[in-house]
């Protein structure tokens, strides 16, 4: 919920808050504050980073900058003799843990009330908790991976001092989706299905079949910034292992006509995401005039379309819902952003909910092929976020020429399973180069490889030098109009996975 909620609106009794982090300084004239409210509760309150200074705001302590935004990992140190009541955050998890700290400001000075419960060896109050009541502050982030035991300290807050029970399972998951989806379509209505061969997709597109069998109808849309042959691809995929009902529209000169002259990366997405609606409304329309047809010769009419499926993701949701300031958008990825406002489909998002990994996992449940389920993740505005500048038929097969090879080799190697997301990315700059006897004046393709369970942080992989050697030889060999390939070693944060 945002963290303006006022309790006076809400109409149940939580078990206990979290407030999350946030971009803005507590000092800020425009920081989203929390209802005073929450702390008259009684419920155990966790904050997280901008939460813990939220906390210390609210109860008179100082907050102050740092020399330094501090991003990376840190090694948090229990503080021992801490009072041991108010120290359940940490029970039973050791004297210290590696965790992942993002933040720019931290706790100068401890409000009244309060001690400290860990710290590192910048932070001295990396940990805090009130002295008699249930409320807790971390500055550090529990919830991304890059803390190993964040969620046994998630766990410890919500299970042993909330009293939550953890009943939620995948399988539970499974059942109640596709009832909540029945009930939505009714017994007669139709959907459409937006897919495009990623693991996001292809288990929503699963997940429809299985609530409504062949009233779904998949999608695939052609948008002339795919990877190399990847609608062809992508239809025996899904035709031949999961038994979808699909038709691939090619709407490639649409797109690449759009986009003409286009370079900035939100404009790009907001045009994709745009005429990706369009596309979908025609082909609905289409779909319908058959089904009236039909019903015309006496053949049994289905019911209408009224429904777009679409795989959006929890962590689409957070970056592109800013709600009056608090969530500071990042990114408007072009399944929730940039919707046209006269959308006549409604929109049905079953994993809006899931992070990636839960999709992984839905998907193995869901008895996808695992080929499938574990294909790295392919951005909805495609390769037109990978070419930095304007996209033109000919960067695009620049672009998906490289990155083929740069799949193949890394597959060759056996690696494909051990990164997260790898790409190629083409810059728009030219470099100098030799060939031959001749001098070159040419464009430079960047490699992308990271590491991640979530995409909210993900680590740059590290590659045998050989495998870099293999690729950046081919690459400049084979690829006519490259005659330079870097590696990027950025983590998220600072930088984000995809370039624009
Ligand atoms: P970023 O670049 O935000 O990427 O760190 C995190 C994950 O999201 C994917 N991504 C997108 N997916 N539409 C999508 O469907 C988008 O506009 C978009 N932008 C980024 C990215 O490939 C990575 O997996």
């Amino acid at each position: 919920m945002p963290c303006t909620t006022k309790i006076a609106d809400i109409n149940f009794k939580p078990k206990g808050i979290i407030l999350s982090g946030s971009p803005y300084s507590v000092y800020d004239s425009v920081s989203p504050h929390a209802d005073p409210a929450i702390y008259e509760l009684g419920v155990p309150i966790l904050g997280i980073c901008y939460g813990l200074q939220e906390i210390a705001w609210t109860h008179k302590g100082t907050v102050a900058k740092c020399d330094h935004r501090e991003y990376g990992f840190a090694q948090v140190k229990i503080n021992k003799g801490s009072n041991d009541s108010t120290n359940a955050l940490f029970e039973g998890l050791g004297d210290e843990m590696q965790v992942w700290m993002s933040h720019g400001d931290q706790l100068s000075s401890l409000p009244p009330s309060f001690h400290i419960v860990a710290h590192t060896s910048t932070a001295p109050f990396a940990a805090i908790a009130h002295d008699t009541k249930p409320i807790y502050g971390i500055q550090f982030h529990p919830e991304v991976t890059h803390s190993p035991r964040g969620r046994e300290v998630i766990a410890r807050f919500v299970l042993a001092i909330c009293g939550c029970r953890a009943d939620w399972t995948m399988e539970g998951f499974i059942g109640k989706e596709i009832k909540r989806i029945r009930e939505i379509c009714g017994p007669r209505g139709r959907v459409i299905g937006a897919v495009s061969g990623g693991v996001d997709s292809t288990v929503a597109a699963k997940l429809m079949h299985e609530a409504i069998g062949d009233r779904f109808h998949a999608i695939m849309v052609d948008n002339g910034v795919l990877r190399l042959n990847e609608a062809a691809q992508v239809k025996t995929m899904l035709t031949k292992d999961l038994g979808v009902n699909l038709t691939v529209v090619d709407a490639s000169d649409l797109f690449l006509g759009r986009l003409a002259g286009v370079e900035d990366p939100e404009q790009k997405r907001k045009i994709i995401g745009n005429t990706f609606i369009h596309v979908f409304e025609a082909e609905a329309a289409k779909i319908e005039a058959i089904a009236e047809e039909e019903e015309k010769t006496g053949t049994e009419k289905k019911g209408k379309i009224e429904w777009l499926l679409q795989g959006t993701l929890y962590p689409d949701v957070i970056e592109s819902i800013s709600f009056k300031g608090p969530s500071a958008t990042i990114k408007t990825h072009h399944n929730v952003g940039g919707l046209l406002k006269d959308m006549k489909l409604k929109l049905i998002e079953p994993l809006r909910e899931l992070f990636k990994d839960e999709v992984r996992a839905l998907g193995r449940l869901l008895t996808i092929p695992a080929p499938l389920v574990q294909r790295h993740p392919f951005p909805g505005p495609g390769l037109a976020i990978r070419i930095l500048g304007v996209v033109t038929r000919e960067q695009v097969a620049i672009l998906q020429h490289a990155d083929s090879i740069y799949i193949e080799e890394i597959r060759n190697a056996g690696l494909y399973d051990q990164i997260s997301q790898a790409f190629a990315v083409l810059l728009p700059v030219r470099a100098v180069g030799v060939m031959g006897d001749c001098r070159t004046y040419e464009q430079v393709i960047a490699l992308r490889a990271v590491q991640s369970e979530d995409f909210m942080t993900a680590d740059w992989y590290v590659f045998p030098a050989e495998v870099l050697r293999r690729i950046s030889s081919r690459i400049t060999n084979e690829v006519a109009g490259i005659n330079r390939v870097t590696y990027d070693i950025s983590s998220k944060p600072p930088a984000t996975v995809e370039w624009l």
